[in-house]
């Protein structure tokens, strides 16, 4: 599946519990200039439903467990539950983030700041965009 892949990270577990670094270009694919986390969403809520034009992410649950709904060249759904599992997401990756768990923890780290004019939230547009991109990478 193009610009959108789930990996772990290494965890030092050991009888204290486990600790998981993360250093930016190296553990992830870019130098993180943002992250943001989501918590007390409701049963039955969803969230996102929009795509990046450049920016890249990585979405990490911490706490609990969320499921998340992508498409790019193909459609997958992702399940987030172990704090050093992964879900990379890429440019012109559409995400809807759904079943959070109660209590659930979801960071998100960025490779940019916060840019309203970097989103594709128009789900018939990005199929527009989305095609061309796919057919071109
Ligand atoms: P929103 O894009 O609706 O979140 P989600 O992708 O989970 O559906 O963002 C909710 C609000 O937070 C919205 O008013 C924009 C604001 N926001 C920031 O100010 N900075 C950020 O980095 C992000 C991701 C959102």
């Amino acid at each position: 599946m193009k610009n959108c892949n789930e990996f772990f990270f290494k965890s030092f577990y050991d009888k204290r519990g486990s600790l998981v670094a993360i250093e930016g270009g190296q553990d992830v694919p870019f130098n993180i200039e943002r992250l943001y986390y989501i918590t007390d969403v409701p049963q039955g809520m969803e969230r996102g439903a929009h795509s990046h034009k450049d920016l890249e992410q990585v979405l990490i649950c911490l706490n609990g467990s969320v499921k998340i709904r992508v498409e790019s060249d193909k459609k997958k759904v992702f399940t987030l539950e172990n704090p050093n599992q992964a879900l990379y997401l890429g440019p012109m990756v559409w995400r809807e983030m759904y079943d959070f768990s109660e209590h659930s923890v979801l960071l998100v780290l960025a490779s940019h700041h916060y840019e309203p004019d970097d989103y594709i939230k128009d789900y018939n547009m990005y199929k527009l965009i989305a095609k061309q991109f796919f057919a071109l990478t």
